[in-house]
């Protein structure tokens, strides 16, 4: 990890309900912050597949694991951490403008994820070169 990771993303917890079955759930306004627009979920991947490789411009997301694990590689372009997630209950909310890289999943791994907006490719860095000038020039903008 180098400088202070935890501004690149927040834990969120959920509650599970453990019977002859565990049951986890999330409610928006209570365990997400956002008002979620879309949900979709990453499943079935090779070994060793890479995913990721890019930033937001705004949409804010909530990921969770609910099998398997991740490796997600976390980046502002100053500050970079990888966090493990392997719990439905323990997700991580990932603000914009933070460059992610999802790494280690298997064909074990369901990753599942609620988003701020609906799809669109405009809102996405997908070159990191990109990223830095655009974060760049947002810094400049607000000073
Ligand atoms: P992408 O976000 O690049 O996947 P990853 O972050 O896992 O590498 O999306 C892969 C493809 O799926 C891309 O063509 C866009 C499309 N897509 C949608 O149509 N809707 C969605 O909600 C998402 C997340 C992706």
């Amino acid at each position: 990890m180098s400088g202070n990771a935890h501004v690149l993303y927040s834990y969120i917890n959920l509650p599970e309900i453990k019977d002859n079955a565990s049951l986890v759930f999330l409610e928006e306004g209570k365990h997400i912050t956002f008002q979620i627009k879309r949900v979709y979920f990453i499943q079935n991947c090779n070994d060793k597949l890479d995913r990721g490789h890019h930033a937001h411009k705004k949409t804010i997301q909530a990921l969770f694991c609910l099998k398997g694990s991740v490796d997600l590689y976390l980046s502002d372009g100053e500050m970079s951490t990888t966090v493990h997630l392997k719990s439905p209950t323990e997700g991580i909310l990932l603000r914009p403008l933070v460059w992610h890289e999802m790494k280690h999943m298997t064909k074990e791994t369901i990753l599942f994820v609620a988003a701020s907006a609906h799809f669109d490719e405009k809102d996405y860095i997908r070159n990191y070169q990109d990223f830095l000038s655009y974060i760049k020039d947002a810094h400049d903008f607000d000073e």
